[in-house]
This record gives C-alpha cells, structure tokens and sequence, in this order.
C-alpha cells in the first residue's frame, strides 16, 4: 500500500462527502476539499441513510479504490435502528439483563440488514449530575450496573461472529470521564482524582472490553487539563498498556481539530501529530490525517511504521466483519424492509418499555380498573409521539405509540377525553389551555396527566441549569389534581426531573423515561394492570438541583449528618435549605405486588483470600398479583485506609415471584469484590469488617456483617 493508501484507511468521513449523493457541500463539510484520490482511499464513513445509500457507496468506492478495500460503515445505533426502544438511562433502570440483550441484538440485526457494520456503543459513562444531557445514555449513576449493562450490549451487538451479517461490531464510549463534565455542562473540563478515576470511572470501559469490544472512542473533554485525544497517559497508558488493548481507537467527530480550539495545539497539523502520536487509529471527521499526516511522515515527525499499525488495526476490523469475502455483507433493500420495525421487533421494544419503567409513586390509585367508563387523558405527552428519545438513529416520530393511541386500543369501549393543557416546552408561559383540561379532569373516572421535558433537551449538547418541568405544566398538575385525586402521573424525561413538588400532590407517578416506539402501549398495559412495573430508578432523583452531583455511593464524611434528613443541621455535611438524600433514591421503585423481605443469611462469617461468603435473601410475594422484583446487595467498607463509600452496589438479581410465592436469591461474595484503590492508587483488599445489607440505597435492610481475613 502507499502512504496515502494507508492513511486514507485512517480517514472517517460523512457519507455526503463520498459523494454519491447529489447535495452539495456546504458550510463546514467544505473544510475537507476532498482530493479525488483521498475520497477513494478513505476507510469508513458514518451517517448514511440505510441500505440503498450504503450499497451505492460501497459500489462507487470499489470501482476506484485500487486494491478494492471496502468501505467500513458505523452509526450510532445506541437505542435501536428504526425500532426503537427504551434509553438507554432507562435500560439501566430495567436491571433487566435478559431484556437488555434482546434489544441490543434487534438492534445489531435491523442495523446490520441497513448496512451498518459498526455501532459506536454502549456509552459507559459513569453519570452523577443530572444536568447533563448526557446522562439519557449511559445505564445510571452506578459502576457496577453501568459494568454488568455494559457487557451485555457488548455480547448482545458483537453476538458470536461479527462477520455473520446480523451483529456489529462495537466501539464502547467515551473514554475516559466524560460524565464529570464540570457543572454537567456538555464537553467542559473533567477533573477527578486518579483514585475516583480508577475506581469508579474505568471500571465500565474496561468491562466492555473484556467482553470483547473492538473499538475505543476517547471522549471530547479535557482529563486534568488534556484532552482526552491528546492524554498519552490514558491511551498509551492505561488503554493500550495497562489493559493491553490492541482494537481500534477512533477520535469523536471532529475532536482532534478541537485540540486546537482546546489552547493545546498551536494548529490542525499539530493537533494530528499529537493524537497520532497518542495512538489514535482513526480520525472521525476533523482534517487532521487526511490534510496533514502523509505530510508528517514526510517530515519524519510521524513514523511510517506508526501509520502501518494503524491501519494494519483497521484493515483488521474489516476482515473480522467479513469485508473482504462480501463488502456488502449480503445486504439488500427487500431484507431491510421485511425487517423494520416488524412485529416481533415492537414486542421487545414493548416489553423493554414495561421493564424499564419505574413506579416512583402510587396511593393506591393504580392500577385503574379496566372497567373504568371515562378515561381523561391531559398534558403536553398524553398525545405526544415525541417519545423515541434524542439518540434514536432511524426511528421516526410518527412511529411511536403515543399514551392516547395506548390507552385507546386497551380500552376500546371506553370514552376517552383529551386535552393537551399546555406546551412542554421549557421557555413557554401559555397557560390558556390549562381550563379546558381541568374541566376534561373534572368529570373523568380516572385522569392520565402525561408530563415530562421535550425529547430535545436530553442527549448530545443538551445541559440544563435547571431540571423542573415548564411552568404551564407545573400549573397544570396543580389545577388538575386539585379538581380530580383519581389520577396519576406518567413522566416522560432523559433524565432524573426535579419533580418535589408533583410528588407531593401526585396520587401516582409513573417514570416512563423515553420508551421508543411502544411506549404509549406499554404505558397503558402498566397503568391498567395488564404489566406490573418492575423498573428501579437508575438516577437518584434530587430534590433540588442545587443537590446534584448527588449519587447513592457517596463516600463518609468527618462531619456525617445526624439529624432527619428533613431537619436542617449546622456545621455537619448538609445544606441549610434543603435535605441531604435524594427524593427518589437509586434502587427505588413499586410494584403492584407487596414484596417481603423476610432474611438475610451469610453461610459463614469470616473468609480468606480464597474464599467466598454465601450471601441468602429470601422474598415472600405478599398479594395475588404476578411480579418482578429487584433484589439488590450492598456493601459497605466499615474501615480502609482511605474513605469508602457509604453504600456500593455489588449484585441484583430480577426474579418473578407467582402469588404468594417465596424464593431465595444465593449472591457469592469473594476478595476481588472487596478491593478499591488505595493511597497509591494500587488495587488492594484490607482485612477487617464489611457489611451487607439487601432493600434498596439509603433505604437499606437486614444487614449483616462478616471478616475479611488475611
Ligand atoms: C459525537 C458524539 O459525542 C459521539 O457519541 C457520537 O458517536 C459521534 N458524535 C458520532 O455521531
């Protein structure tokens, strides 16, 4: 291969670039000025429209590349291609392994039949402030949830052979602490201790490629002052060193030019320079390799040999997928038809819908009885199809179920009313709905107040300083359960709302998050009692957002607080305003079945390094209704030699217990499970004492203690 055969392999451009489409370029895309022999050469492409555009692509490219190496085509196939289910904060919220796996191999099938051959997913990022947009992608606040989820997507999209024509390969994101973001504001500086890195950050990425990820993205942000492209330290480092990784890295859209504009290249070429040199294999969308790299190894800055490994790594990923034997991966337009959105695709996105929600509240109102003549349904999401959520790659809008058209076919002989109310839209005050909707509220048997923020105010580049729902909305829960307590709340959001107040006045609120395709289908099987919720929350919701980053494994503090939460304290770890825990903490979520938790038992009280303590929860299914429960274990490091964390996270398991039935849950406890970054940042266990407990964070039981002894 040439040089620039070579480099263009290390080259990723939007399809509108390659030309096979008649628009034209304009506004940034004109930066690239593509030579011809470049186009040609270049090695992968994102951001084309389904199977006919790929073919065509892929067709034109082999007609001019010289040694008729395929293109390689990625998407960001993160909840679904066009169907599309549960985001992924509410995947995490399902605690549902077996679910999550379904979806994320639909997805891999109905991606892979659009021509998609790579997906830059699961998002890992470990998330504690709501404000930022970005948290509707990752699984929630905890590592380990985030760890188990994590892999299962991995396993799920990369099935056993990603050449099979119906799996993806996976490039897991966005390495490394791009959840910190300063202020949760999107793409702003992230600054952690090496410790909290290791501890609670990298375990995700890492789990991802243990289970076999073929690709890294480094994140856009600045890790203690550099940015992540640029961080030798943590690719050379921690990625390519200490884990021994050998896939592909590939840069986020445009962020090695970024460098630049980040104050730590002086211009485009030394920003290529640098992330080449930090073991960047591909660069998505900046001009950096394609303008300046062939020139670098001219000028012997960059080695040829650096070049070679780069793209002996791509040339890899192709094979693996089977490139070479089909480009095409036996794609055709009939297959991605047939496939779409089909029946069985909208049943698992329905059933991951109903995993996923979380009861957060309920008096007693739900489930409404399907005998219920006169059903109201009110607020901005009551008829809203604008429910997929902001990364749902080909789904359409128009193809959701909205709560309306749910409720409407659970309940054909029912008289359904409708009024919107108000807008969602944070910045609007029109009130003038809000009386036609109270007066819909006012005579209905049951009320239906759909609510939430609007799909655009979550995911990529949408922070927000505040998490409360629009005013008009507020006003409407207000006027709307003044007048009818037969109602309940279904939310809607990409992320944890700051919903004090509506929890206080709401009989039941239903967290729907952003469900896909059938969430208004799903919504009203939960509402009626057709599905039971099972959903825990993934996000601890605040009670004021002035309380975020707040997350449930907060470590100890000198000065702990005492007090009620809901008394104020001075002069220990609190607020003068406001409690410390959150309204609706990590691990919370109803049923409609009464579970109890009738033991915990340890098999032994001590262990050595080579041991395992035998943890037993037994639940009793208390009512006559069929469930789903979470039964979660915590522990708790009573001393270390550096702080620990209140309560962690370290098993759950989703069983179903029939009416009135018991069962146990066994978790096994080993050394590994004990050990956390010290001092030096060395990954250690001490002995000494550690408690377990089962319930849910902040709201522990039954705990027990055992040694760990050395
Ligand atoms: C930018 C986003 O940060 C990243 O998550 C995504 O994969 C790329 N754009 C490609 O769309």
């Amino acid at each position: 291969m040439t040089l620039e055969e070579k480099i263009g392999q290390l080259v990723q451009v939007n399809a509108t670039l390659l030309g096979t489409s008649s628009a034209e370029i304009t506004g940034p895309l004109k930066k690239f000025n593509l030579s011809d022999s470049m186009r040609h050469n270049v090695g992968s492409t994102l951001n084309f429209g389904g199977v006919r555009e790929m073919i065509a692509l892929q067709r034109e490219h082999l007609k001019h590349n010289r040694l008729g190496i395929p293109l390689m085509f990625m998407m960001d196939v993160i909840h679904g291609y066009r169907t599309v289910y549960p985001i992924p904060l509410a995947l995490g919220a399902s605690f549902d392994r077996e679910i999550v796996a379904e979806c994320s191999a639909m997805a891999a099938k109905e991606a892979s039949a659009g021509g998609v051959q790579v997906t830059f997913a699961p998002m890992v990022d470990h998330v504690r402030d709501a404000r930022w947009g970005r948290v509707m992608e990752s699984c929630g606040e905890d590592t380990y949830l985030n760890c188990v989820m994590g892999e299962v997507q991995v396993r799920a999209f990369q099935g056993e052979d990603i050449s099979d024509g119906e799996h993806l390969a996976s490039c897991v994101k966005h390495f490394a602490g791009y959840g910190a973001a300063e202020a949760g504001k999107d793409y702003n500086a992230v600054d952690i201790s090496e410790r909290v890195l290791r501890q609670n950050y990298l375990p995700a990425y890492r789990a991802c490629l243990d289970a076999g990820a073929s690709m890294v993205m480094p994140s856009f942000n600045a890790l203690g002052g550099i940015p992540a492209i640029a961080n030798k330290w943590l690719l050379r480092g921690i990625l390519r060193g200490e884990w021994g990784f050998d896939g592909v890295v590939i840069s986020d859209y445009n962020a090695i030019e970024e460098l630049v504009a980040h104050g730590v290249a002086a211009d485009e070429r030394d920003a290529a320079r640098m992330a080449m040199e930090c073991g960047c294999d591909v660069d998505m969308m900046s001009v950096g390799f394609c303008a300046h790299l062939e020139e670098l190894v001219r000028d012997g800055v960059i080695s040829e040999s650096a070049v070679d490994e780069a793209a002996l790594r791509v040339l890899e990923l192709k094979e693996r997928l089977g490139l070479f034997e089909d480009p095409y991966r036996a794609v055709t337009p009939e297959r991605e038809s047939e496939i779409s959105l089909c029946p069985e695709h909208r049943d698992i996105a329905r059933r991951a819908a109903e995993s996923s929600a979380v009861l957060l509240k309920n008096d007693g109102v739900l489930p409404f009885s399907k005998d219920i003549k006169k059903v109201a349904l009110v607020g901005p999401f009551a008829s809203s199809r604008a429910i997929k959520g902001f990364w749902a790659c080909g789904g359409r809008d128009e193809e959701c179920v909205s709560v309306l058209e749910g409720v409407r076919a659970l309940l054909p002989e029912a008289e359904i009313t409708h009024a919107e109310g108000c807008s969602a839209d944070i910045l609007s005050c029109d009130e003038s709905g809000i009386e036609a909707a109270v007066e819909c509220a006012r005579g209905a048997d049951a009320v239906i107040l759909c609510l939430g923020e609007p799909q655009d105010m979550s995911g990529e580049g949408s922070s927000r300083t505040t998490l409360c729902l629009s005013a008009p909305q507020r006003e409407l829960a207000r006027r709307v359960l003044d007048v009818n307590k037969n109602a309940a709340v279904v939310l809607f959001g990409g992320r944890p709302l700051e919903i004090k107040e509506l929890s206080d006045i709401a009989p039941a609120i239903l967290e729907m998050w952003f469900p896909g395709n059938e969430g208004g289908n799903a919504a009203a099987r939960l509402l009626f009692g057709d599905a039971n919720p099972s959903g825990k929350v993934s996000m601890s919701f605040p009670r004021a957002v002035g309380q975020c980053p707040i997350y449930y494994d907060r470590t100890s503090t000198g000065r702990p607080k005492t007090a009620p939460d809901t008394e104020m304290q001075q002069y220990v770890a609190g607020y003068v305003d406001e409690g410390n825990l959150p309204l609706y903490s990590f691990g919370h979520g109803l049923s409609y079945s009464s579970f109890v938790y009738e033991s915990l038992t340890l098999d032994r009280t001590s262990i050595g390094v080579d041991d395992a303590v035998r943890v037993t929860v037994r639940v009793r299914n208390d009512s006559a209704i069929e469930g789903r429960e979470v039964v979660q274990l915590y522990l708790r490091d009573l001393v270390a030699s550096v702080v620990r964390p209140i309560q962690q996270l370290i098993g759950f398991e989703k069983i179903t217990l029939g009416a009135h039935e018991t069962r146990e849950v066994t978790f096994e406890i080993r050394e590994p499970m004990l050990r956390f970054y010290d001092f030096d940042c060395d990954l250690v266990s001490e002995p000494g004492l550690f408690e377990v407990s089962t319930g849910y964070a902040d709201h522990l039981i039954l705990t027990k203690r055992f040694e760990l002894v050395k």
